[in-house]
């Protein structure tokens, strides 16, 4: 394990973390039952919510808190010239080689030398050929060249086709951004490491539209890049497991004059969470072009028309899901007993209470019932009775849940409960009446 491995605070390895998501139900290989497919994978009933959850700190954040930004959720599939406009269907390409031998294809530049990568084979590689990443398919009953049409690599081309609707309907002025998530698909070479990289994944992109001037185009740069390294902070990664990393001229997308990654210390190593890029005027020319729409903005303080520049951070729901997960992974011994907790923050974690009778006896199971059924209005919950409530409370400590809540004796005389929580392991006494009340000032999202 190199030094930089190794600086990660906590026990996780992606072993580890793989076998809890299936064991536990966050993350399950997609056709499992056929053997897998590789390159996708399902969301589980934790999973969906922790999901969900991502996507609202997101929407919350970059949408609903701010006066600048609108929402959008425009098709997947998008006319085919979109993608002749925009660039993807030339240069949306990776280097490939074939091992003449064993006829495993891989990404020219993740490899060594001329030979196949795996020792059992050492084959002879091809040349180095482009691979156009896009998925193609036939709208319509026809297959022919007419009806081809692409899964959309990223979301953001449906925000640039739509810049000119929103303009007209909305009232915006400059500098405004215009945010989507949505599924994006793209045939990588290589799937690796989970839920990483994938063929089918989804993405949280915000094309935020400025002045065309240099000085204007650094501020906002500058100011997503700090406002995105500090949204991944606040929802729990740690601030040293994080940096940003300046792309290099000829590492940078076609679309792209300068692109800043904020990377996260995976098990694996530094790689890329996020991207900030600057992509200027390049879409809206390039759409313009093709479509013989004008897609300027009339600027009425300086009474000129102009096509703005962009600024554009871009995450995907899946990676920033697995940062996540990675970094509220914890082993701890609780009461002498190994304890396996995520540490999500309460606004992520797919549960927030859990419920549980001390006793499956004098009223105890229908009271817990009751309350579970009151909380469940506000938050997600579970409810568990089966075991010693030790082993109850490990197994929610294993999925993140924050609190507990016990019906015991007491409960039956005078309508209080304790409320359990999960990183310090206190208890609590709350009148049941108050538990709405004090579980949002925790976990609610406006706490
Ligand atoms: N619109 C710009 C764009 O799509 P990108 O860097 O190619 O930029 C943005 O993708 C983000 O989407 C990445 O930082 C990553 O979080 C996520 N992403 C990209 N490809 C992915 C894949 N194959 N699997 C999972 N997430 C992916």
């Amino acid at each position: 394990m190199s030094d930089e491995q190794s600086a990660r605070k906590n026990a996780v390895t992606m072993e580890k973390l793989v076998n809890l998501c299936k064991r536990r139900g966050l993350v399950f290989p997609t056709s499992d039952i056929y053997g897998g497919l590789g390159s996708t994978y399902d969301y589980g009933p934790l999973g969906i919510e922790l999901k969900r959850n991502v996507k609202e700190a997101w929407w919350r954040e970059m949408v609903q808190f701010r006066t600048d930004v609108l929402g959008l959720d425009s098709a997947i599939f998008q006319h085919p010239r979109t993608w002749e406009a925009s660039g993807h269907l030339q240069n949306f390409s990776d280097p490939m080689v074939d091992c003449k031998k064993c006829k495993q294809r891989y990404r020219a530049d993740k490899i060594q030398g001329d030979r196949c990568p795996d020792p059992n084979c050492n084959g002879e590689l091809t040349p180095a050929r482009q691979f156009n990443l896009m998925f193609k398919t036939f709208m319509g009953p026809v297959e022919d060249t007419a009806s081809v049409v692409y899964l959309r690599p990223e979301t953001a081309q449906g925000i640039f086709a739509n810049f000119q609707n929103i303009v007209d309907t909305q009232r915006v002025k400059l500098p405004f951004g215009v945010a989507q998530i949505g599924k994006s698909f793209r045939n990588e070479i290589t799937t690796e490491n989970f839920i990483f990289r994938t063929r089918e994944f989804e993405q949280m992109e915000m094309e935020f539209f400025i002045k065309p001037d240099t000085a204007e185009e650094e501020k906002w740069y500058r100011y997503w890049v700090d406002f995105r390294f500090n949204w991944h902070t606040k929802y729990g990664l740690q601030a040293d497991h994080l940096r940003r990393r300046e792309h290099g001229t000829e590492e940078l997308s076609h679309y792209s004059s300068g692109t800043t990654d904020i990377e996260f210390l995976y098990p694996f190593g530094w790689g890329e969470l996020e991207g900030v890029a600057k992509r200027g005027s390049f879409d809206l020319d390039q759409h313009a072009k093709a479509s013989g729409k004008d897609l300027t903005y009339f600027d009425e303080d300086a009474k000129a028309r102009y096509r703005p520049w962009v600024i554009e951070p871009a995450l995907g729901v899946d990676r920033s899901m697995l940062a996540f997960m990675l970094d509220a992974y914890d082993e701890d011994v609780v009461e002498n007993e190994e304890r396996i907790v995520m540490r999500f923050n309460p606004r992520l974690a797919p549960i927030k209470v859990a419920i549980y009778p001390l006793l499956r006896k004098g009223g105890q199971p229908e009271k817990a019932h009751a309350v579970r059924e009151m909380l469940s209005k506000h938050f997600t919950t579970a409810y568990d009775q089966a075991g010693s409530i030790g082993r109850r409370y490990r197994r929610q400590d294993e999925v993140g849940t924050p609190f507990g809540v016990t019906i015991d004796h007491q409960t039956m005389e005078d309508d209080t409960v304790t409320l359990r929580d999960r990183d310090t392991t206190g208890q609590v006494r709350h009148p049941i009446a108050a538990l709405v009340d004090v579980l949002n000032g925790k976990v609610g999202w406006a706490a």
